[in-house]
Formats: structure tokens, C-alpha cells, sequence
């Protein structure tokens, strides 16, 4: 058994080994001709589940062979032009291979004794993030598992530091006078993160949208102003640059307005629209960002990077002593005043992986701007979709994109039941992922079922949306049709 471990001996077998997965994953990207096959759960999950996990087929080729039928077959592709549902981007190469060197040597970025040179990378790159930011010279950061823990962290650090300042931890009315002001579709992590902080459950005050889905900042000064009066704490702001429905980015400078008149830590949730970050066209669509006192960052969303890979990044750095134990096992104190660097001072992990190499090895192959150009080509698409959409009879169509989403409903002339209309695009869109020709989100706006193109593929063309957008015609109208023939 052994010879499964790698090491100095087993070094042949681990280039084998690896290059047969290699070449399996990269005859599947060659031939995938759809982004899903269709397949349901009730023909997947027995295949799963008469695999005996107590007998090992002790061949890496049967082993390949068996995920294929498990597995690779029947995956969801993300790099295929006709993925078009959720915020997952196709990954770059040079971020795989940094993948493919960090599991094998399987750094851990706790302790600068389990990583060395892995926490020196993290810490340079979280600085290039903030001063990509603005942040400011003191600013600081840590890399996350994804933008749900970021702004879990965020929170954290904002409930710690809202004002008045607290008698004690105890206080559990003390936690319940705290509120967090977010728009009615921000991440649904933010009131997870309540939840999760031991805040009250009517912490999260949701603030409507305008019609471009963007914070109203009127709205929001009239309940910065209520909490004020009710003797309430305002501790934090989240304002997202780059909602997950809409792509919108809600006005930056006039919420950190608000929140430096009213005490309040502005947050920005940008685990969609970080890609900005990297745009030489448009990155002025963030502005105000630099004004945050933390922000989320998706490098897993919009640097076309392989999850997980997000960060939590701050404007200053002494706001991560909130995440900070000390235990003599790992990290005691004394080596802070030896100037030993462990990131796990600043991380609500412990043991954590170092997917900030796969972020180095992309700006070093690629650089920030091609990161940016992918974004913009994603952006620009999206752009041309909302034409399409806006100027086609069968579709309402939301909201011009910021970013790179399009929200939109099927909505035949003949029908004006809303209700049918609804059945209609839900039937379409599962019809659509049943063939696996396309894979589409949906979502709820004013309370009507649309659907969603999430466009973070470059290699889309707006022929694949004109494409798919028949396609989901084609099976609404089945629907429609059915129905008639069903009243009949
Ligand atoms: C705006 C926004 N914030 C946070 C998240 C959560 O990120 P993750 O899925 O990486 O936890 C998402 C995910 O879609 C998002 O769109």
C-alpha cells in the first residue's frame, strides 16, 4: 500500500497516474458536443450505489474506467458555450496546473511552518487585491473558501467593531440591538451570516431596489435614520457590486456616505463584480470600492479561476484580531513577537488550502489584464444578448446587465394568464436541462418565474444565446400547446 503514497519513490507512478487522469479530463473537454447529458437522478444514482467502496479495484485504469460511467460522463460543463446557468466560469489553464501543484504538495496555510513560500504568496497577492482596491496602507486580508465565508468573516469583524462598544459577549440584547442593511437581493449568506453571529432574527433589514436592481440610498437614509431613533446599532452596510441575479452593482459612493455619517461598517459584497477589478474598460463601474471597510472577492466567479478561491480583504488590518485564538500546538503567541508569519491569525479556517497559488500562476502566465479582457468579452456578450432579448416580441427581458447576467421570461402574445406563463418558462427551462442542448438558472422577480443566462464564458456568441433562446421558445410553446390540447 505504500506505493500510493507520493514521495521520493513513488514518483513515476505519481506521472502516470496523474497524466491517465490528465488525458481522460482532456478527451471529455475535446468531445463534450453539450453541456450536460440529461441524465436524471433516478439512472445516476444506482450506478453510484452498487459501487462497493469496500473493494478497492486496485487499478488506476479500472478505477478512470468506472468514473467515466460514475461521473465524467454525465458532468455538468462548465466550458461549454451553452452553460449559461449559474456563476461558474470556465477555468484558465495556468490556474489548473497551479491546482495540480498545490494538492500534490498539499501546503497548508495555517502556519508559515506547513507552507513557507505558500503564505509569502498569499499575503503578496492579497496586497496586489487591495491596491487593485484601493484599500489604503494598512489594509489586509486572508483567502476563504468561497464568497459565503468572506462575508461571514466580514460581518464577524463589523459586529466586533460596532459601536457603542459593548459590556460583554454575553449580552445577548446587546446582539439584538444590531442591524445590517442590505438590498432585497443581495447573497442570501448575508443573513446566514446573521443567523450564524447570533443576531436577531429581524437583524437584516432589507432595503428595496430601484428598477435597475440597485440599493435605493433614499430608502436606505430613512432606515439608517429609523434605527437611529429605535436606539438600534447600525453596524454594517452590505452593498454588492454585482448581484447574483442581476449583475447589478448598487452606488458605491453614496452608501459609504451614509455609512460614515451614520457609524455604520460598509461591507461591499463583490464576489461577482470583482472581475472589475482587472478591466482596463470598465473598471470605473466600481467605484466607491475603495471607500469599504471589507470587501468579498470571487476569484472563482469573474477571474475564471477553479473553486474554490475567494478572499476577504480589509481596510485595516488590526480588524482581524477578532478572528484571532492563539494555541500553543500551532500558533502561540509568542511567535507574533518573533515576526512569524501564520496566516491562520487572520483566517476562520485552520487548516486551509493554498488556492492563492492558482491566482499567482495565472497573473504570472497571463497577467491581470488578460483576466480583464476575458471579463470584458463576458460583459460585452451579455450586452449584445440584452439587444437580442429587448427586441424580440417573445421575451420580457429585466434589465440592461451591468456585468454579465440577463434575466428575462417567455411571454407568448396569446397568453396573458400569469400563472400559465410561469408553468411555461419553469417547463422550458427543466425541458431544456432534461436534453442537455443548454443549461439555464431561474429565478423569482416581483414574484414571477424568469429565467437566467449567468454568461462567463468568452467562447459564448451571441448566435449560441439567439440559439437557445428558440430552443427555450420551442419548449414553452410545447408546453402551451400541451396544455391547450389538456383543457380540450
Ligand atoms: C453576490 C454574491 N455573494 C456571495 C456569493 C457566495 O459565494 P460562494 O458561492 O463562493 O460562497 C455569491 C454566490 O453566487 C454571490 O453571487
Amino acid at each position: 500500500m505504500r506505493s500510493h503514497l507520493l514521495n521520493d519513490t513513488t514518483a513515476d507512478r505519481y506521472r502516470r497516474s496523474v497524466t491517465e487522469g490528465i488525458e481522460r479530463v482532456a478527451a471529455k473537454l475535446a468531445t463534450t458536443d453539450r453541456p450536460f447529458t440529461g441524465v436524471t437522478v433516478d439512472t445516476l444514482a444506482p450506478r453510484i450505489e452498487q459501487i462497493d467502496l469496500d473493494r478497492p479495484l486496485h487499478d488506476t485504469t479500472a478505477v478512470l474506467d468506472e468514473l467515466e460511467e460514475v461521473y465524467l460522463r454525465d458532468a455538468i460543463y462548465f466550458h461549454h458555450p451553452r452553460y449559461l446557468a449559474h456563476l461558474n466560469c470556465p477555468v484558465v489553464i495556468p490556474a489548473v496546473l497551479g491546482e495540480a501543484v498545490l494538492s500534490a504538495v498539499n501546503s497548508s496555510l495555517d502556519t508559515w511552518d506547513q507552507s513557507a513560500g505558500g503564505t509569502l504568496i498569499e499575503r503578496k497577492l492579497i496586497d496586489w487585491t487591495n491596491e487593485r482596491i484601493g484599500l489604503g496602507p494598512v489594509a489586509d486580508g486572508v483567502f476563504t473558501s468561497g464568497g459565503s465565508q468572506s462575508n461571514l468573516q466580514a460581518l464577524l469583524l463589523a459586529r466586533e467593531e460596532a459601536k457603542p462598544v459593548r459590556t460583554g459577549w454575553e449580552g445577548a440584547a446587546d446582539l439584538g440591538t444590531l442591524r445590517i442593511f442590505a438590498s432585497e437581493v443581495s447573497h442570501f449568506s448575508v443573513k446566514k451570516s446573521a443567523k450564524l453571529l447570533g443576531l436577531s432574527a429581524d437583524s437584516v433589514v432589507s432595503i428595496p431596489v430601484d428598477h435597475d436592481q440597485r440599493l435605493q440610498t433614499v430608502a436606505l437614509a430613512h432606515e439608517l435614520e429609523r434605527c437611529e431613533r429605535d436606539g438600534l446599532v447600525p453596524m454594517a452596510v452590505v452593498a454588492t457590486a454585482g448581484t447574483t441575479d442581476f449583475g447589478s452593482i448598487d452606488p458605491l459612493p453614496e452608501i459609504a456616505e451614509l455609512c460614515a455619517q451614520f457609524g455604520a461598517w460598509m461591507h461591499v459584497d463583490a464576489a461577482y463584480g470583482c472581475g472589475l477589478l482587472t478591466s482596463l474598460k470598465n473598471r470605473d463601474r466600481l467605484g466607491g470600492i475603495e471607500r469599504a471597510d471589507s470587501v468579498t472577492v470571487d476569484y472563482h466567479k469573474s477571474f475564471f479561476q477553479p473553486v474554490s478561491s475567494s478572499a476577504v480583504l480589509v481596510r485595516d488590518a488590526s480588524t482581524l484580531r477578532h478572528a484571532t485564538y492563539h494555541a500553543e500546538y500551532l500558533n502561540p503567541l509568542r511567535m507574533v513577537q518573533e515576526r512569524i508569519p501564520n496566516q491562520v491569525d487572520k483566517s476562520l479556517q485552520t487548516t486551509r488550502r493554498f488556492d492563492a497559488l492558482k491566482l499567482w500562476m495565472t497573473l504570472r502566465v497571463m497577467g491581470a489584464d488578460g483576466i480583464g479582457e476575458l471579463f470584458d468579452e463576458v460583459c460585452d456578450l451579455a450586452a449584445e444578448g440584452w439587444k437580442l432579448l429587448a427586441a424580440d416580441p417573445r421575451y420580457d427581458v429585466v434589465v440592461e446587465p451591468s456585468l454579465s447576467t440577463l434575466v428575462f421570461r417567455y411571454i407568448p402574445a396569446a397568453i396573458t394568464d400569469p400563472a400559465e406563463i410561469d408553468r411555461a418558462n419553469l417547463y422550458a427551462r427543466k425541458a431544456l436541462f432534461a436534453s442537455g442542448d443548454a443549461v439555464v438558472a431561474g429565478t423569482k422577480v416581483g414574484g414571477r418565474h424568469y429565467l437566467k443566462f449567468t454568461l462567463l464564458n468568452p467562447e459564448t456568441t451571441t448566435d449560441d444565446i439567439a440559439a437557445v433562446l428558440d430552443l427555450i421558445a420551442g419548449h414553452a410553446e410545447q408546453y402551451l400547446g400541451e396544455s391547450l390540447d389538456r383543457a380540450s
